[in-house]
Protein backbone atom coordinates (compact mmCIF):
# COMPACT_ATOMS: atom_id res chain seq x y z
CA UNK A 1 0.00 0.00 0.00
CA UNK A 2 1.24 3.68 -0.52
CA UNK A 3 2.62 5.17 2.88
CA UNK A 4 0.18 7.90 4.38
CA UNK A 5 1.53 10.60 6.55
CA UNK A 6 -0.25 13.28 8.27
CA UNK A 7 1.66 16.29 8.81
CA UNK A 8 0.87 18.06 11.41
CA UNK A 9 1.46 21.91 11.76
CA UNK A 10 1.42 23.97 14.78
CA UNK A 11 2.06 27.70 15.44
CA UNK A 12 5.93 28.35 15.42
CA UNK A 13 8.43 30.52 13.45
CA UNK A 14 9.93 27.27 12.46
CA UNK A 15 6.37 26.36 10.36
CA UNK A 16 8.48 27.57 7.73
CA UNK A 17 10.72 24.52 7.69
CA UNK A 18 7.67 21.98 7.75
CA UNK A 19 7.08 23.18 4.40
CA UNK A 20 10.62 21.93 3.18
CA UNK A 21 9.85 18.69 5.45
CA UNK A 22 6.95 18.12 3.05
CA UNK A 23 8.34 18.63 -0.09
CA UNK A 24 11.01 15.96 1.06
CA UNK A 25 8.54 13.43 2.10
CA UNK A 26 6.20 13.92 -1.14
CA UNK A 27 9.94 13.50 -2.96
CA UNK A 28 10.44 9.71 -1.17
CA UNK A 29 7.13 8.65 -2.22
CA UNK A 30 4.87 9.58 0.60
CA UNK A 31 1.25 10.81 0.25
CA UNK A 32 1.44 13.81 2.85
CA UNK A 33 -1.92 14.86 4.09
CA UNK A 34 -0.99 18.47 6.14
CA UNK A 35 -3.13 19.51 8.81
CA UNK A 36 -2.70 22.90 10.04
CA UNK A 37 -3.52 24.43 13.49
CA UNK A 38 -4.75 28.15 12.88
CA UNK A 39 -1.87 29.52 14.84
CA UNK A 40 0.35 27.92 12.14
CA UNK A 41 -1.60 29.98 9.66
CA UNK A 42 -0.30 33.06 10.69
CA UNK A 43 3.16 31.90 9.84
CA UNK A 44 3.33 29.84 6.66
CA UNK A 45 0.11 30.05 4.01
CA UNK A 46 -1.78 27.17 3.28
CA UNK A 47 -1.68 26.98 -0.21
CA UNK A 48 2.14 26.77 0.02
CA UNK A 49 1.34 23.09 1.69
CA UNK A 50 -1.91 22.64 -0.48
CA UNK A 51 0.49 23.06 -3.91
CA UNK A 52 3.31 20.86 -2.46
CA UNK A 53 1.30 17.87 -0.63
CA UNK A 54 -0.39 15.37 -1.99
CA UNK A 55 -3.87 16.54 -0.41
CA UNK A 56 -5.21 20.09 0.36
CA UNK A 57 -5.00 21.53 3.71
CA UNK A 58 -7.08 20.28 6.49
CA UNK A 59 -7.65 22.75 9.40
CA UNK A 60 -10.76 22.58 11.18
CA UNK A 61 -13.24 19.50 13.06
CA UNK A 62 -16.01 21.94 11.27
CA UNK A 63 -17.28 22.74 8.07
CA UNK A 64 -15.79 19.84 5.99
CA UNK A 65 -17.76 17.42 3.50
CA UNK A 66 -16.35 14.63 6.43
CA UNK A 67 -18.27 14.85 10.06
CA UNK A 68 -15.09 12.88 11.70
CA UNK A 69 -12.22 14.01 9.58
CA UNK A 70 -10.17 13.13 12.70
CA UNK A 71 -11.26 9.49 13.04
CA UNK A 72 -10.38 9.25 9.09
CA UNK A 73 -7.28 10.77 9.07
CA UNK A 74 -6.22 9.27 12.14
CA UNK A 75 -7.33 5.66 11.06
CA UNK A 76 -5.47 6.50 8.03
CA UNK A 77 -1.97 7.18 8.80
CA UNK A 78 0.86 4.87 8.65
CA UNK A 79 2.63 7.54 10.46
CA UNK A 80 1.75 11.32 11.90
CA UNK A 81 4.39 13.62 12.65
CA UNK A 82 4.09 17.03 14.56
CA UNK A 83 6.73 20.08 13.34
CA UNK A 84 6.85 22.01 14.69
CA UNK A 85 5.47 21.12 17.93
CA UNK A 86 4.61 24.23 20.27
CA UNK A 87 4.67 23.91 24.21
CA UNK A 88 0.75 24.54 24.05
CA UNK A 89 0.62 21.07 21.19
CA UNK A 90 2.66 18.83 23.62
CA UNK A 91 0.88 19.83 26.49
CA UNK A 92 -2.57 19.58 25.16
CA UNK A 93 -1.11 16.04 23.56
CA UNK A 94 0.12 15.23 26.83
CA UNK A 95 -3.10 15.78 28.98
CA UNK A 96 -5.15 13.90 26.40
CA UNK A 97 -7.18 16.99 25.33
CA UNK A 98 -8.51 17.26 21.66
CA UNK A 99 -8.98 20.93 20.97
CA UNK A 100 -8.78 20.72 17.18
CA UNK A 101 -8.10 18.45 14.43
CA UNK A 102 -4.40 17.81 14.94
CA UNK A 103 -4.94 17.17 18.33
CA UNK A 104 -7.91 15.27 17.69
CA UNK A 105 -6.09 13.40 15.07
CA UNK A 106 -2.94 12.52 17.28
CA UNK A 107 -5.96 10.91 19.75
CA UNK A 108 -7.55 8.91 17.29
CA UNK A 109 -4.44 7.23 15.79
CA UNK A 110 -2.67 4.49 16.30
CA UNK A 111 0.00 5.01 14.42
CA UNK A 112 3.22 6.03 15.13
CA UNK A 113 3.39 9.57 16.44
CA UNK A 114 6.78 11.92 15.71
CA UNK A 115 6.52 15.22 17.79
CA UNK A 116 9.50 18.25 16.62
CA UNK A 117 9.86 20.23 19.11
CA UNK A 118 10.56 23.91 18.46
CA UNK A 119 10.62 26.82 20.90
CA UNK A 120 12.39 29.55 23.06
CA UNK A 121 15.14 27.71 25.10
CA UNK A 122 13.60 28.96 28.28
CA UNK A 123 10.21 27.17 27.62
CA UNK A 124 11.99 24.03 26.36
CA UNK A 125 13.74 24.01 29.48
CA UNK A 126 11.05 24.59 31.43
CA UNK A 127 10.01 21.52 33.51
CA UNK A 128 6.15 21.66 32.28
CA UNK A 129 7.59 21.12 29.08
CA UNK A 130 10.04 18.18 29.93
CA UNK A 131 7.78 16.40 31.90
CA UNK A 132 4.95 16.43 29.13
CA UNK A 133 7.69 15.31 26.87
CA UNK A 134 8.77 12.48 29.48
CA UNK A 135 4.37 11.55 29.63
CA UNK A 136 4.31 11.13 25.72
CA UNK A 137 7.99 9.22 25.70
CA UNK A 138 6.77 6.64 27.75
CA UNK A 139 3.29 6.38 25.46
CA UNK A 140 5.58 5.64 22.74
CA UNK A 141 5.86 8.82 21.38
CA UNK A 142 8.81 9.71 19.17
CA UNK A 143 10.57 13.51 20.32
CA UNK A 144 13.07 14.19 17.67
CA UNK A 145 15.10 16.57 20.08
CA UNK A 146 15.65 20.69 19.26
CA UNK A 147 18.73 21.46 18.41
CA UNK A 148 20.96 24.38 19.63
CA UNK A 149 21.56 27.74 16.93
CA UNK A 150 19.52 30.83 16.19
CA UNK A 151 16.38 31.24 17.65
CA UNK A 152 13.55 33.96 16.90
CA UNK A 153 14.01 37.37 17.86
CA UNK A 154 17.87 37.17 17.81
CA UNK A 155 18.20 34.75 20.53
CA UNK A 156 20.84 31.97 20.31
CA UNK A 157 20.17 28.55 22.62
CA UNK A 158 17.86 25.11 22.50
CA UNK A 159 14.62 24.66 20.83
CA UNK A 160 15.10 25.20 17.42
CA UNK A 161 13.91 22.63 15.29
CA UNK A 162 15.79 19.92 14.23
CA UNK A 163 16.81 19.58 10.65
CA UNK A 164 14.22 18.82 7.93
CA UNK A 165 16.69 15.47 6.66
CA UNK A 166 17.18 14.48 10.04
CA UNK A 167 13.06 14.72 10.47
CA UNK A 168 12.02 12.38 7.52
CA UNK A 169 15.07 10.25 7.85
CA UNK A 170 13.06 9.28 11.08
CA UNK A 171 9.18 9.41 9.43
CA UNK A 172 10.91 7.07 6.74
CA UNK A 173 12.62 4.63 9.25
CA UNK A 174 9.54 4.02 11.36
CA UNK A 175 7.67 3.87 8.03
CA UNK A 176 9.74 1.11 6.86
CA UNK A 177 10.05 -0.28 3.40
CA UNK A 178 7.14 0.23 0.69
CA UNK A 179 6.04 -3.38 -0.32
CA UNK A 180 7.61 -3.28 -3.91
CA UNK A 181 11.13 -1.71 -2.05
CA UNK A 182 13.55 -4.17 -4.14
CA UNK A 183 11.27 -4.59 -7.30
CA UNK A 184 12.32 -3.37 -10.71
CA UNK A 185 9.13 -2.40 -12.14
CA UNK A 186 8.30 -1.23 -15.93
CA UNK A 187 5.03 0.65 -16.84
CA UNK A 188 4.61 1.59 -20.65
CA UNK A 189 1.43 4.70 -21.36
CA UNK A 190 -0.17 6.61 -23.80
CA UNK A 191 -1.14 5.83 -27.69
CA UNK A 192 1.81 5.48 -30.10
CA UNK A 193 1.70 7.84 -33.09
CA UNK A 194 2.62 5.91 -36.46
CA UNK A 195 4.13 8.31 -39.20
CA UNK A 196 1.59 8.38 -42.25
CA UNK A 197 4.58 11.81 -43.54
CA UNK A 198 6.75 13.86 -41.62
CA UNK A 199 3.55 15.83 -39.89
CA UNK A 200 0.80 13.39 -39.76
CA UNK A 201 0.48 10.29 -38.12
CA UNK A 202 -2.31 7.79 -36.97
CA UNK A 203 -3.18 7.71 -33.20
CA UNK A 204 -5.71 7.05 -30.41
CA UNK A 205 -7.16 9.32 -27.77
CA UNK A 206 -5.35 7.58 -24.64
CA UNK A 207 -3.91 10.53 -22.46
CA UNK A 208 -1.05 8.40 -20.86
CA UNK A 209 -3.31 9.49 -17.54
CA UNK A 210 -3.93 5.61 -16.30
CA UNK A 211 -0.20 4.44 -17.15
CA UNK A 212 1.84 7.10 -15.16
CA UNK A 213 -0.65 6.79 -12.19
CA UNK A 214 0.53 3.41 -12.29
CA UNK A 215 4.01 4.64 -12.78
CA UNK A 216 3.66 7.12 -9.63
CA UNK A 217 1.83 4.15 -7.74
CA UNK A 218 4.63 1.94 -8.30
CA UNK A 219 7.67 4.37 -6.87
CA UNK A 220 5.08 5.44 -4.10
CA UNK A 221 5.99 1.96 -2.88
CA UNK A 222 9.54 2.14 -3.48
CA UNK A 223 9.96 0.37 -6.85
CA UNK A 224 12.80 1.37 -9.39
CA UNK A 225 10.18 2.36 -12.02
CA UNK A 226 11.00 2.70 -15.43
CA UNK A 227 8.20 4.71 -17.25
CA UNK A 228 8.14 4.11 -21.09
CA UNK A 229 5.41 6.69 -22.20
CA UNK A 230 4.46 8.93 -25.56
CA UNK A 231 3.49 11.72 -23.28
CA UNK A 232 5.22 14.90 -21.85
CA UNK A 233 3.29 14.67 -19.19
CA UNK A 234 5.07 15.33 -15.75
CA UNK A 235 7.05 12.71 -13.92
CA UNK A 236 7.65 12.87 -10.07
CA UNK A 237 11.57 12.51 -9.37
CA UNK A 238 13.01 8.98 -9.15
CA UNK A 239 11.08 7.62 -12.20
CA UNK A 240 13.40 6.72 -14.91
CA UNK A 241 11.42 8.08 -17.72
CA UNK A 242 11.92 6.74 -21.80
CA UNK A 243 10.42 9.00 -24.42
CA UNK A 244 9.02 6.89 -27.72
CA UNK A 245 6.67 7.66 -30.12
CA UNK A 246 5.78 4.35 -32.57
CA UNK A 247 4.97 1.25 -31.47
CA UNK A 248 8.34 0.06 -33.14
CA UNK A 249 10.28 2.26 -30.74
CA UNK A 250 7.95 1.24 -27.96
CA UNK A 251 8.86 -2.42 -28.57
CA UNK A 252 12.67 -1.66 -28.63
CA UNK A 253 12.31 0.27 -25.23
CA UNK A 254 9.56 -2.69 -23.34
CA UNK A 255 11.67 -5.41 -24.79
CA UNK A 256 15.27 -3.75 -23.00
CA UNK A 257 13.95 -2.74 -19.88
CA UNK A 258 11.59 -6.21 -19.55
CA UNK A 259 14.73 -8.44 -19.74
CA UNK A 260 15.04 -7.36 -15.82
CA UNK A 261 12.19 -6.33 -14.93
CA UNK A 262 9.85 -8.08 -11.72
CA UNK A 263 6.95 -6.76 -12.90
CA UNK A 264 5.80 -5.01 -16.56
CA UNK A 265 2.33 -3.39 -17.04
CA UNK A 266 1.56 -2.85 -20.64
CA UNK A 267 -1.01 0.61 -20.47
CA UNK A 268 -0.14 2.24 -23.73
CA UNK A 269 -2.67 1.68 -26.49
CA UNK A 270 -0.71 0.70 -29.36
CA UNK A 271 -1.92 1.40 -32.45
CA UNK A 272 -2.67 -2.01 -33.97
CA UNK A 273 -2.08 -0.52 -37.88
CA UNK A 274 0.67 1.99 -39.12
CA UNK A 275 1.89 3.26 -42.43
CA UNK A 276 3.90 0.80 -44.49
CA UNK A 277 5.78 3.47 -45.33
CA UNK A 278 5.60 6.69 -44.03
CA UNK A 279 6.33 9.75 -47.06
CA UNK A 280 9.75 11.00 -46.61
CA UNK A 281 7.87 14.62 -47.78
CA UNK A 282 4.73 16.13 -46.86
CA UNK A 283 1.64 14.68 -48.51
CA UNK A 284 0.16 17.70 -50.90
CA UNK A 285 -2.70 18.13 -50.58
CA UNK A 286 -2.77 19.24 -54.78
CA UNK A 287 -2.05 15.51 -55.22
CA UNK A 288 -5.32 14.46 -54.13
CA UNK A 289 -6.24 11.91 -51.51
CA UNK A 290 -3.69 9.66 -50.63
CA UNK A 291 -3.56 6.10 -50.35
CA UNK A 292 -2.27 4.76 -47.43
CA UNK A 293 -1.61 1.05 -47.29
CA UNK A 294 -1.04 -0.21 -43.69
CA UNK A 295 0.22 -2.93 -42.03
CA UNK A 296 0.34 -4.61 -38.58
CA UNK A 297 2.47 -3.43 -35.81
CA UNK A 298 4.08 -5.75 -33.67
CA UNK A 299 2.31 -7.33 -30.87
CA UNK A 300 4.50 -5.65 -27.80
CA UNK A 301 2.49 -7.72 -24.89
CA UNK A 302 2.40 -10.73 -26.64
CA UNK A 303 6.06 -10.88 -27.60
CA UNK A 304 6.83 -9.88 -23.95
CA UNK A 305 5.02 -12.93 -22.78
CA UNK A 306 6.71 -15.25 -24.96
CA UNK A 307 10.11 -14.26 -23.84
CA UNK A 308 9.48 -13.10 -20.28
CA UNK A 309 12.13 -14.27 -17.09
CA UNK A 310 10.34 -16.57 -14.48
CA UNK A 311 8.67 -15.22 -11.75
CA UNK A 312 8.07 -12.07 -13.34
CA UNK A 313 4.65 -10.75 -13.29
CA UNK A 314 3.11 -9.42 -16.76
CA UNK A 315 -0.08 -6.87 -16.81
CA UNK A 316 -2.07 -5.75 -19.86
CA UNK A 317 -4.58 -3.75 -20.50
CA UNK A 318 -7.99 -4.72 -22.14
CA UNK A 319 -10.19 -1.53 -23.52
CA UNK A 320 -13.61 -2.33 -25.12
CA UNK A 321 -17.00 -1.20 -25.95
CA UNK A 322 -18.68 -4.87 -25.88
CA UNK A 323 -18.82 -7.78 -24.40
CA UNK A 324 -15.87 -6.25 -22.18
CA UNK A 325 -14.54 -9.28 -20.11
CA UNK A 326 -15.30 -11.99 -22.43
CA UNK A 327 -12.73 -9.99 -24.76
CA UNK A 328 -10.42 -9.17 -22.14
CA UNK A 329 -10.24 -13.13 -21.13
CA UNK A 330 -9.91 -13.94 -24.64
CA UNK A 331 -6.85 -12.15 -24.64
CA UNK A 332 -5.32 -12.83 -21.31
CA UNK A 333 -5.11 -16.36 -22.83
CA UNK A 334 -3.71 -15.18 -26.05
CA UNK A 335 -1.02 -13.10 -25.15
CA UNK A 336 0.64 -15.08 -22.13
CA UNK A 337 -0.08 -12.66 -19.25
CA UNK A 338 -0.72 -13.00 -15.62
CA UNK A 339 -3.39 -10.07 -15.46
CA UNK A 340 -5.71 -8.38 -17.68
CA UNK A 341 -7.83 -4.97 -16.69
CA UNK A 342 -10.85 -5.04 -18.29
CA UNK A 343 -11.54 -0.87 -19.09
CA UNK A 344 -15.46 -0.26 -20.89
CA UNK A 345 -14.54 2.48 -22.52
CA UNK A 346 -17.77 3.45 -23.28
CA UNK A 347 -19.20 3.84 -19.88
CA UNK A 348 -19.21 7.43 -18.10
CA UNK A 349 -16.48 8.63 -16.96
CA UNK A 350 -14.46 5.95 -17.61
CA UNK A 351 -11.16 5.73 -19.74
CA UNK A 352 -9.69 7.48 -21.95
CA UNK A 353 -8.63 11.44 -20.96
CA UNK A 354 -10.45 10.98 -17.73
CA UNK A 355 -9.01 11.34 -14.03
CA UNK A 356 -11.35 8.25 -12.91
CA UNK A 357 -11.59 4.98 -14.32
CA UNK A 358 -13.63 1.94 -13.34
CA UNK A 359 -12.29 -1.98 -14.36
CA UNK A 360 -11.99 -5.48 -13.74
CA UNK A 361 -8.53 -6.84 -13.06
CA UNK A 362 -8.87 -10.62 -14.46
CA UNK A 363 -6.11 -12.89 -13.55
CA UNK A 364 -4.79 -16.31 -15.73
CA UNK A 365 -5.40 -18.30 -12.48
CA UNK A 366 -9.49 -17.29 -12.90
CA UNK A 367 -9.48 -14.59 -10.55
CA UNK A 368 -11.68 -11.66 -10.72
CA UNK A 369 -11.63 -8.35 -8.81
CA UNK A 370 -14.08 -5.42 -9.62
CA UNK A 371 -12.91 -2.13 -9.26
CA UNK A 372 -15.56 0.18 -9.28
CA UNK A 373 -15.24 4.14 -10.37
CA UNK A 374 -12.45 5.46 -8.97
CA UNK A 375 -9.14 7.59 -9.28
CA UNK A 376 -7.06 6.54 -11.91
CA UNK A 377 -4.83 6.53 -8.56
CA UNK A 378 -7.02 4.49 -6.66
CA UNK A 379 -7.24 1.64 -10.00
CA UNK A 380 -3.23 1.79 -9.99
CA UNK A 381 -3.09 0.72 -6.47
CA UNK A 382 -5.68 -2.32 -6.78
CA UNK A 383 -3.68 -3.34 -9.73
CA UNK A 384 -0.53 -3.45 -7.96
CA UNK A 385 -1.90 -5.17 -5.05
CA UNK A 386 -3.11 -8.05 -7.51
CA UNK A 387 0.20 -7.78 -8.47
CA UNK A 388 2.44 -8.12 -5.07
CA UNK A 389 0.11 -11.13 -4.19
CA UNK A 390 1.68 -13.41 -7.39
CA UNK A 391 5.30 -11.88 -7.03
CA UNK A 392 7.73 -14.86 -5.93
CA UNK A 393 9.15 -13.54 -2.74
CA UNK A 394 12.50 -12.47 -3.85
CA UNK A 395 12.96 -10.31 -7.02
CA UNK A 396 14.15 -11.22 -10.10
CA UNK A 397 18.29 -11.71 -9.50
CA UNK A 398 20.18 -10.63 -12.65
CA UNK A 399 23.05 -12.40 -12.12
CA UNK A 400 22.06 -16.24 -11.52
CA UNK A 401 20.14 -17.57 -14.79
CA UNK A 402 16.87 -18.81 -13.51
CA UNK A 403 15.33 -21.98 -14.63
CA UNK A 404 11.22 -22.82 -14.63
CA UNK A 405 11.73 -25.92 -11.97
O1 LIG B 1 -5.17 -6.51 -28.57
P1 LIG B 1 -5.36 -5.25 -27.82
O2 LIG B 1 -4.72 -4.07 -28.48
O3 LIG B 1 -6.74 -4.96 -27.41
O4 LIG B 1 -4.59 -5.55 -26.45
C1 LIG B 1 -4.37 -4.56 -25.51
C2 LIG B 1 -3.13 -4.88 -24.72
O5 LIG B 1 -2.08 -5.28 -25.60
C3 LIG B 1 -2.61 -3.65 -23.99
O6 LIG B 1 -1.96 -4.07 -22.82
C4 LIG B 1 -1.63 -3.07 -25.03
O7 LIG B 1 -0.65 -2.29 -24.38
C5 LIG B 1 -1.05 -4.31 -25.66
N1 LIG B 1 -0.68 -4.16 -27.09
C6 LIG B 1 0.63 -4.33 -27.46
N2 LIG B 1 1.00 -4.23 -28.76
C7 LIG B 1 0.08 -3.97 -29.72
C8 LIG B 1 -1.27 -3.80 -29.35
C9 LIG B 1 -1.61 -3.90 -28.03
O8 LIG B 1 1.45 -4.57 -26.60
N3 LIG B 1 0.46 -3.87 -30.98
Amino acid sequence: MERKVVLGVTGGIAAYKAVEICRRLVDAGVHVVPVLTEDATRFVGEVTFSALASEPVQRSLWGGDDPIPHTRLGQGADLVVVAPATARFIGTYAAGISDGLLTATVLATRAPVVVCPAMHTEMWEHPAVQENLATLRRRGVRVVEPAAGRLAGGDVGAGRLAEPAEIVATVLRLLGPGDLAGRRVVVSAGGTREPIDPVRVITNRSSGKQGHALAEAAAARQAEVVLVTTTDRPVPPGIRVVRVDTAAEMETAMTAEAARADVVVMAAAVADFRPKAAARSKLAKADGVPEIVLEPTPDILSGLGRTRRPGQVLVGFAAETDEVLDRAAAKLARKGVDLMVANDVSAAGVGFDHDTNAVTILGADGSRLEVPLTSKAAVADAVFDTVIARLPPHPVDDDKPRSNS
